[in-house]
């Protein structure tokens, strides 16, 4: 059941805590400060990683890539319904990463199929256990979200994130005792966000909207792309995310007065270019409203904040989504949506 949520959404959203500590159990070992994770013990640290992806999951992947190339593994993201085994070269080092909610989706199974036969090595990041992506691919990580009813990925987009910064980790080696301490401190930090958002008044304040846009740099990206994602799905109201830098080369014309801008502005995502975007938007009348954890230059621009407790640069993001979710949830519920089951959508994609 709901347990007395109007919506498995909004249930969904306030597992994330729980969610988190299931994907991190027996797999951080704070003591020893250390991520290892036993699925993966016996994948050879590869090349370059090619993740395959639709979706929320794709948003995640996106995520994912950052993490690798920080450590120093070259890795891209592709669409799985756009990624060619014969068009992209896949060498013989490479292994091609299927993050898939379901493990059912057909366009994501399609790619992974693809990458099979061509010899590479294949890793599912999946919630289900037994699902088609896990018993086809070589290995299988397993995120541990729990059931997710809702259609929108709220709790699984999360535990992603949270399996994909233990999966570079783990494949490098590299994760320093920062890292640990924030992912063991973020439960705790969501759960302030799930007990005190001002999402609930930025929703009635915007529900009525032209649009909504998103805009976020480095690992704040693919949350920007998430939340207007999230937005769409649910609402059914324009929304568009982009990398903040974008806005500038054909976005910006649809920014009016009544064209929100969600800035996403959180430690170490190069916080004074965003703040240039914010300028922007703020010039061409539209309300700004920032998610951010504490950066005064971008609250001065703000109609509204959306607080992130501080945390690692990596992390913030995973929190500040948590927030766009929040706003998305509320704007659909005081539209009356029905948010467990929007229109068009369903929960799993068995066709290409
Ligand atoms: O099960 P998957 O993660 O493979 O599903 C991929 C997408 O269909 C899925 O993430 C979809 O975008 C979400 N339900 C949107 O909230």
């Amino acid at each position: 059941g709901k347990s007395g949520y109007d919506h498995y959404m909004l249930k969904e959203i306030h597992e994330q805590p729980t969610a988190i500590r299931q994907c991190l159990s027996e797999r951080v070992t704070e003591l020893e400060g250390c991520i290892d994770v036993d699925s993966l013990a016996s994948v050879s640290v590869p090349d370059r990683v090619q993740f395959v992806a639709c979706g929320t999951s794709y948003h995640a992947a996106l995520y994912g890539t950052r993490l690798l190339r920080e450590r120093g593994v070259p890795a891209t993201a592709f669409l799985a319904s756009e990624y060619d085994v014969d068009a992209v070269p896949i060498g013989d080092d490479a292994l091609v990463v299927g993050v898939t909610q379901s493990g059912e989706t057909a366009d994501t199974m399609g790619a992974l199929r693809g990458a099979n036969r061509v010899g590479a090595t294949t890793l599912a990041v999946t919630n289900v256990v037994g699902s088609s992506a896990a018993r086809e691919c070589d290995h299988a990580m397993y995120v541990r979200a729990g059931p997710e009813i809702g259609v929108a990925a709220t709790k699984t987009f999360v535990s992603q994130q949270i399996a994909l910064v233990m999966l570079a980790s783990e494949l490098t080696g590299e994760y320093g005792d920062e890292l640990v301490a924030a992912l063991r401190d973020l439960p705790g930090k969501i759960q302030s966000v799930l007990d005190a958002s001002a999402a609930r008044g930025i929703a009635t304040e915007y529900r009525d909207s032209d649009a909504f846009f998103f805009i976020g740099r480095g690992y704040n990206a693919p949350v920007a792309l998430e939340g207007a994602l999230k937005m769409k799905e649910i609402t059914y109201r324009h929304a568009e995310g982009f990398a903040a830098g974008e806005l500038k080369h054909g976005p910006l014309a649809l920014v009016t007065d009544r064209t929100p801008v969600f800035a996403l502005v959180t430690g170490g995502s190069n916080p004074t270019k965003t703040i240039g975007n914010v300028k922007e938007v703020e010039t061409r009348g539209a309300p700004v409203v920032a998610v951010t954890d504490g950066c005064a230059d971008v609250e001065r621009h703000a109609d509204f904040v959306l607080e992130v407790p501080e945390s690692h640069p990596a992390l913030a993001p995973v929190i500040a989504n948590v927030q766009l979710q929040l706003v998305s949830y509320w704007v659909a519920n005081q539209l009356g949506r029905s948010i467990d089951k929007p229109r068009n959508l369903a929960k799993s994609v068995t066709v290409e």
